[in-house]
Order: C-alpha cells, then structure tokens, then sequence
C-alpha cells in the first residue's frame, strides 16, 4: 500500500490571489530577511489583511534551519495563535514553516519525534498554506521536513505525511528576482529530485509522469533563466518543474545524491542545490554498470541517449556535465572551493553521516562503507566512477 500526498496546487501568474480566499482571523508569515527585503512579505500580506486577517510575521529562518530555529518559531505561533501558518520562501522557510505548525500543533513533541510513524492529528488548531520564492526544493509540496542538528553538524529528515501543506501557491513571479546563482543552485535540486525520483527504487507509476517531466522542463529552461533571469517563460516552466519534482520524488524518494549532498551541506555550508547536484553524475556513474535500465530510459526521453544499458546511463551523466558547464556550476568538490585538509579531516563523518542518511535505503545500488568513501574521493577530485 503507498499513498500520493499533495496539497491543492495553486499555479500560475496571479495565483497570489489564492490568499484572499482564505477563512480566519490570524495569520502567521513564516519568512527570512531577505524576503522582507524584497518586498515579497508585503505583497502576501496585502492579500491576507483583505481577506480580513490580522498578519504576524516570524523572520528569523536562516538556510538550512536548526531545530531551535523551528522551536522559536512555534513559541511566537503559540503568542499569537494563528488559524493559518504561512511559510513564504526558499525551501528553507518552507521546511520551518511546516515544522513550527506541528509543534504549535502538538507542544508535547520534540521536533526529533516528527517522524512518519506517528499520530499527529493536525489540523486542530491550524493550517498551513505554502508559498515557494525559489524554484527548486519542492518543499511546498512534500511532506519531509529537513532541519540542522547544529550540535551534531547533521542534516534530519523529518516529517510525516499529515504535515503536508493544506495549499501551495505556485507563483513565479515570486522568484523571478533570484541571481544567476541561487538560479542555478535551486533549478539543480529539482533536477536532482526529478532524476533520483524517477530512479530510486521507490518510484512508482503515481511519479514516474511529474519526474520525466520536470527533468525534461529543468534540461530546457534552466540555462535559459540563468543565463537571462527575465525571461518570463523560462522562469514560470522552472517553478512549475520544481514543484512537479516536488511531487514526484516525494510521493517516491530522492536517493544518494541526497544522502551524500546532505551529509556535505551540513559540514561545508553548500547551499543543498549545489552540493547534490556536484554528487548526481558521480552517483548515476556509480549505478551505471549494476542498474543503468531507468537512467538509459530517461537519457532516452531527453533525447540525449541512442543506446540502453550502461552506455545509455553514461549519456545522461555526459548531458549533465554539459549543462552544469553551460550554467557555471562546479563539477567536482574542489572545483566548489573545498580545501583537500578540511576535506580529509571530515572525510570519515561524510561517509559515516551519507552512509546513515534516510536517502541511501533506496539507491538502486547500495554502496558498501568502502565503495562510500571511495565515492566520495572521486567527487572531490573529479574522477569518473568506473568500479
Ligand atoms: N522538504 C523538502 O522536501 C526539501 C527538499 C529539498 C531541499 N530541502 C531543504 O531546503 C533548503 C534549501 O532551500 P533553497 O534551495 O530554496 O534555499 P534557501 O531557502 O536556503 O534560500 C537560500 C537563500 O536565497 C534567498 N532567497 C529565497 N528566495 C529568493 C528570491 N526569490 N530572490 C532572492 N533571494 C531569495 C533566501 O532568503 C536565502 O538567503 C535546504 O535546507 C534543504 O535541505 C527541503
Ligand atoms: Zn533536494
């Protein structure tokens, strides 16, 4: 038995309107300063306060949010009692935004007891309304919540199926703003999740449609919206792509990539686009020569790819190194400025720490410790995977 969880998705140009739908009395933006900054706040605020809200604000999200980041949060929900939670932002603040609902849902839980397995019984105070401003992480529509042990220097996934949003506004003119960079970083996890999605021994016929599609929008647009953030098309095509991924991998799984970009985002600080999108080519090499069938098939789709087999897997990771040049991200771990010391002394916790990652469990290829580190050495150097 598996089941297909979403929000109701709200998309398109104008689709901020959405908010001025919505029945209450209080609401709670859950943001970053940057947001603020670019005026995002106020626009959404604009909506609430006609539908008759009386608007909170909560800022205080860093990327990649700690469990006490998500603790303080819920205490200014638990002030003001909000009967909608409004998470505005990168995956950051959406991950928050979710996490603070249920903890000001159930004050009996620590966020370390978020997990799949529980009776959460939302719902009974409030309801969360997710608003992407990047367009990569679909955490608007997942249920997964990630946050940072920054005693451990560790990445959790957590979440249960119950904390997935009620809505989420799909708007791309929110994140027509985004630099080249954070462009570049964000449109990688959602190719990353489209790819491990549809590749991860958890995919299924509910997903396998939402990921070959986005995979195929992220190859087209995102060199285009780099390369000239204005161009409307490509940025809608984009932040649709990154909330389809959304639903394609988290109704299935993401897979290594994720595991070990996890394990790396938390030591190095890579923003998480980056540093699975550096490991993808190293972890589709990995499966190449055991299980290429899925990653030859989708090479197929997109039209980079003649042949099956391992032959066929290795185009995709051939098309992949050509974009991730054509749009200036960093192929290997030193390319991405990361000292060969300060790689050596974490080197143990990476492997131990990916090895450990709820992600690994549905890599078509399970690497033994051993294989890990060794994984991990040629994604520092720029090897190719070739055992
Ligand atoms: N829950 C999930 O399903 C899921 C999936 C993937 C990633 N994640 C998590 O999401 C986080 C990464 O999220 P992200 O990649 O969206 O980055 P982010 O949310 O960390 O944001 C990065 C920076 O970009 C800024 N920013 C956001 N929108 C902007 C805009 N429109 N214009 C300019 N600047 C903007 C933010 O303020 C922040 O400073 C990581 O913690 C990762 O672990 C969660
Ligand atoms: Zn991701």
């Amino acid at each position: 038995m598996w089941y297909f969880v979403s929000p109701q998705v709200v998309f398109g140009e104008g689709a901020l309107d959405a908010l001025d739908e919505l029945e209450g009395q209080r609401a709670l933006i859950v943001t970053d300063p940057v947001i603020i900054q670019l005026g995002l706040v106020e626009r959404v605020q604009v909506h609430l306060e006609r539908a008759g809200f009386d608007v909170r604000v909560f800022s205080q999200v860093e990327p990649d949010p700690s469990v006490q980041t998500a603790q303080r949060g819920a205490e200014v929900a638990a002030a003001c009692t909000p009967d909608w939670i409004v998470g505005l932002g990168g995956g950051s603040v959406l991950d928050a935004a979710k996490a603070i609902w249920v903890l000001y849902e159930r004050t009996d839980l620590e966020p370390g007891e978020i997990n799949p397995f529980v009776r959460l019984n939302l719902r009974q105070k409030a309801r969360l309304v997710t608003i992407p401003t990047t367009s990569g992480t679909g955490a608007d529509v997942t249920w997964a919540i990630v946050l940072t042990d920054t005693d451990e220097q560790r990445k959790m996934g957590l979440g249960n199926r119950e904390n997935v949003a009620d809505m989420a506004i799909v708007d791309p003119s929110l994140a027509v703003g985004m630099p080249p960079q954070l462009t570049s970083d964000t449109g990688l996890d959602a190719l990353v999740h489209a790819i491990e999605g549809y590749t991860c021994t958890w995919h299924n016929d509910f997903t396998d449609g939402l990921c070959l599609n986005a995979a195929r929008l992220v190859m087209t647009y995102l060199p285009r919206a780099v390369a000239d953030g204005s161009d409307v098309e490509a940025r809608e095509r984009l932040h649709n792509a990154a909330t389809c991924a959304g639903l394609g991998f988290g109704n299935a799984m993401a897979s290594m990539a994720h595991a070990m970009g996890h394990a790396l985002g938390a030591i190095f600080h890579l923003p998480h686009g980056r540093a699975v999108g550096i490991c993808l080519p190293y972890t589709v090499e990995f499966a190449a020569r055991e299980a290429p069938k899925r990653f030859a098939d989708l090479a197929r789709f997109l039209q980079c790819a003649t042949s099956a087999g391992e032959e066929g897997a290795r185009s995709l990771v051939a098309a992949l190194r050509d974009l991730y040049r054509q749009i200036g991200v960093p192929t290997s771990l030193a390319e991405a400025g990361i000292a060969r010391s300060a790689f050596d002394a974490q080197l143990d916790k990476l492997v131990d720490d990916a090895f450990n990652d709820t992600q690994m469990i549905t890599a078509v290829r399970s690497p033994s410790y051993e294989e890990l580190r060794r994984l991990f050495e040629d994604v520092y150097a720029g090897r190719v995977v070739a055992y």
